[in-house]
């Protein structure tokens, strides 16, 4: 059983940056935990405090109930990979994994029961014997994987371990670690900046920005219920579009005005719910995915018209932007069932019609950024 607490964690560095603001978060025993967020967050420096590797500024960290700001890298329980796989050029592979099992004075017939079932696991077998310079990148990265593996450690930490990768075996290795979580089965702390690793791998994500969590939920919670407007841009591709608007109260019924030549947009019972009580008037941006925005055949109370710039054939999908009152707006179509006229590119400054269904809008106050169905905190 292991459990990693991290309360009112703060990072400053020299000169005053201060890398991570007041970071709580409980992890559980065999979580998978992603950090993401953008380049310069505070994934690695918060990553870095837990392994040791960095001084923490304040708050407390805790391993097991047992306070570790103090304790040294060695005594957490902890391995570590990192983005750049550092294997020892003059080492096999074999020797590369043996390496820290060695240092701790471990028995030659353990190593080697060790080293092969992680080389088993990683299905690196074959590699023992070769020195790295004879590996491709995805291999050495399962080298990295597998050194720390050996050590068994209590906790996984992963700082962008799939980075250096190209696209294709960046796939592929993601699927493999969601594999290898299932064999190894322990807890989990993975960094990365690419939203569709964070989504696919977490249990649990923790969306950051300058140095501040945004939001800690499940993969499906943060795509239907992103807390805020960072959180609804940066999770999903092409990102959620955002249209400035204004709160309608009409009798006890709130709606969307978008602009004086275009319905209001309806909202579902749900933020009825939420907004009960809010004057209208009030500034608000209206988010809607690009996959949930459907094709209209003809117009009507609820359609919305817009005027196609371009369009990107995907094969499955199309992606069509479109100038929607000013706003560059983009739909992701599925091509079965499209018109035959959508499905030969673009269709430069062709009008078209479509629809926001009620229950797949979000709303954010305009001035705090906040999701209105997360109320008026703003504390998070
Ligand atoms: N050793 C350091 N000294 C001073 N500032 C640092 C140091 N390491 C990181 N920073 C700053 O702390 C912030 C967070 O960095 P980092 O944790 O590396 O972000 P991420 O891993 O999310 O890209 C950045 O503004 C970075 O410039
Ligand atoms: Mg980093």
């Amino acid at each position: 059983m292991i459990k990693v607490s991290l309360k009112n964690i703060k990072k400053v560095y020299d000169k005053n940056v201060v890398a991570v603001h007041d970071f709580n978060l409980d992890i559980h025993d065999k979580e998978f935990i992603v950090l993401v967020g953008p380049s310069g967050c505070g994934k690695s420096t918060t990553l870095r405090m837990i392994a040791g590797l960095e001084e923490i500024s304040g708050g407390e960290l805790y391993i097991n109930d047992k306070l570790v700001n103090d304790v040294a890298p060695k005594d957490r329980d902890i391995a570590m990979v990192f983005q750049n796989y550092a294997l020892y050029p003059h080492m096999t592979v074999y020797e590369n994994m043996a390496f820290a099992l060695k240092l701790r004075k471990v028995k030659k017939d353990v190593i080697d029961k060790k080293v092969k079932e992680a080389a088993e696991i990683l299905g690196i077998t074959d590699l023992l014997q070769r020195k790295p310079k004879a590996l491709s990148g995805g291999q050495r990265q399962r080298v990295a994987i597998g050194r720390a593996i050996v050590r068994e450690p209590q906790v996984f930490l992963m700082d962008e371990p799939l980075s250096n990768l190209d696209a294709k075996l960046r796939n592929q290795m993601r699927a493999e670690l969601i594999k290898l979580r299932k064999r190894i089965d322990t807890t989990f702390i993975y960094v990365t900046h690419d939203q569709t690793e964070a989504m696919t791998l977490g249990d649990r994500i923790v969306i950051m920005k300058d140095g501040l969590v945004q939001q800690i939920d499940t993969p499906v919670e943060v795509y239907n219920h992103p807390y805020n407007l960072f959180v609804a841009g940066f999770i999903g591709t092409p990102q959620m579009n955002f249209f400035e608007g204004e709160l309608v109260k009409n009798g006890d019924v709130y709606s969307v005005s978008l602009g004086k030549d275009c319905p209001a947009a309806a909202l579902p019972e749900s933020m009825q719910k939420a907004l009960k009580g809010r004057d209208g008037g009030k500034k608000v941006v209206l988010g809607i995915r690009p996959e949930h925005i459907q094709l209209a055949e003809s117009a009507g109370p609820d359609t919305f018209s817009g005027t196609i710039t371009v369009s990107e054939m995907m094969g499955n999908e199309i992606y069509i932007h479109m100038d929607f009152l000013g706003n560059d707006a983009i739909m992701r179509v599925p091509t079965i069932g499209l018109p035959e006229e959508y499905q030969h590119g673009v269709i430069k400054d062709k009008k078209l019609l479509f629809r926001m269904p009620a229950e797949l809008i979000h709303i954010f106050d305009a001035e705090s950024g906040v999701s209105v169905l997360c109320g008026e905190a703003e504390d998070k």
